[in-house]
């Protein structure tokens, strides 16, 4: 059985605007969506600001009613059994606040510990491991206050933790930690799937996705556009390669030019401090470089490099037209 199930799921936000009731505005937030998502699998939901990524986390812990549809964690109906599911299942969302600022990470999990009715005799040794492994032994007994963007993150995380939920809803948990705090709560996330949670993630970083999810939903505009693993999604743009360019001074027109050109799938420009970088995807065969520089004649560029395809690209590609 799965772990997550959902069915058509849809939710509409109603909002009266203005003084006449007369003006009301429906946001589509999720419209229809359906997945599953296996025990023990990291599942990512990408997609672009507004895609309804967090109100299907928001429907599947709880906190906010489908209008239509169905979605069951662990087997129970998460409207119907709400109770049951919020038992079994924790959450972080990114940019979380709800820690005690006065009081060490230690007591906020005793405290948290305590809400969550965990058995006295059992909070000491599963604060201890949880410690372990977000990462945080050893500083526990300092005051949160003192504590980084990223240990307050992972304290997050261990909060999360402490009553054994099954189920892990990370919304955004990297947001504003930096490369080395990210990554260390990645390899907190991989340490945390390893023993068996099951996780459903959201993140705007590609390569994080790339590295932790073992599956992945894109959702744009409230729908599902793609699914699988990432491997998977890169095949849809990796039948040919990615050339990319940097370009000084205005570029303007010619990129126009340059998406014209026979062998091109797609062109994306990616905005720098002192110089733009020019992503042309190409099909298979298709030997464009030439072609490219050609109608790039006259424009000032930099390093001239062909890769391979990354989620990133893929993502691009599929959120493009929504
Ligand atoms: N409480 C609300 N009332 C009205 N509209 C809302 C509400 N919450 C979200 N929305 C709208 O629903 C849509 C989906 O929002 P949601 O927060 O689920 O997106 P998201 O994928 O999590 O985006 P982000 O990447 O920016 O976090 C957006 O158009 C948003 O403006
Ligand atoms: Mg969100």
């Amino acid at each position: 059985m799965p772990v997550i199930e959902v069915e058509e799921l849809r939710r509409t936000y109603s909002s009266r605007t203005g003084l006449r009731r007369s003006a009301k505005k429906d946001v589509e937030a999720v419209r229809g969506i359906s997945f599953e998502v296996e025990r023990g699998e990291l599942f990512g939901l990408l997609g672009p600001n507004g895609a309804g990524k967090t109100t299907t986390i928001k429907m599947l812990i709880t906190l906010l009613l489908p209008t239509s549809g169905r979605a069951r964690v662990l087997g129970f109906d998460v409207v119907a059994d709400a109770r049951e599911v919020r038992r079994r299942i924790g959450y972080v969302f990114g940019g979380d606040k709800g820690l005690y600022e006065r009081l060490s990470g230690l007591d906020n999990l005793r405290y948290f510990a305590e809400l969550y009715g965990v058995a006295p005799k059992e909070q000491g040794p599963r604060i201890s491991e949880l410690l372990e492994l977000v990462g945080l032994a050893g500083r526990e007994r300092e005051r949160v206050e003192g504590y980084s963007r990223g240990m307050r993150q992972r304290l997050h995380i261990a909060r999360g933790l402490l009553h054994r939920p099954e189920v892990l809803f990370l919304d955004e948990p990297s947001i504003g930690i930096d490369p080395v705090g990210a990554r260390e709560l990645r390899e907190t996330v991989a340490a945390l799937v390893s023993t068996g949670t099951t996780v459903l993630l959201t993140t705007h970083y590609m390569f994080e996705a790339d590295q932790l999810c073992d599956r992945i939903a894109v959702i744009a505009g409230g729908s599902i556009v793609a699914e699988g693993t990432p491997a998977q999604l890169k095949e849809r743009v990796a039948d040919g390669h990615v050339v990319e360019i940097e370009v000084y001074g205005d570029a303007g027109e010619r990129i126009d030019a340059v998406r014209a050109i026979a062998g091109v799938t797609g062109v994306a420009v990616e905005e720098g401090a002192t110089s733009q970088l020019l992503v042309v995807r190409t099909s298979a065969a298709a030997q464009v470089t030439p072609a490219v520089l050609g109608t790039l004649d006259g424009v000032r560029l930099g390093r001239v490099a062909t890769r391979e395809p990354t989620l990133e690209d893929a993502y691009i590609e599929l959120v493009r037209d929504v």
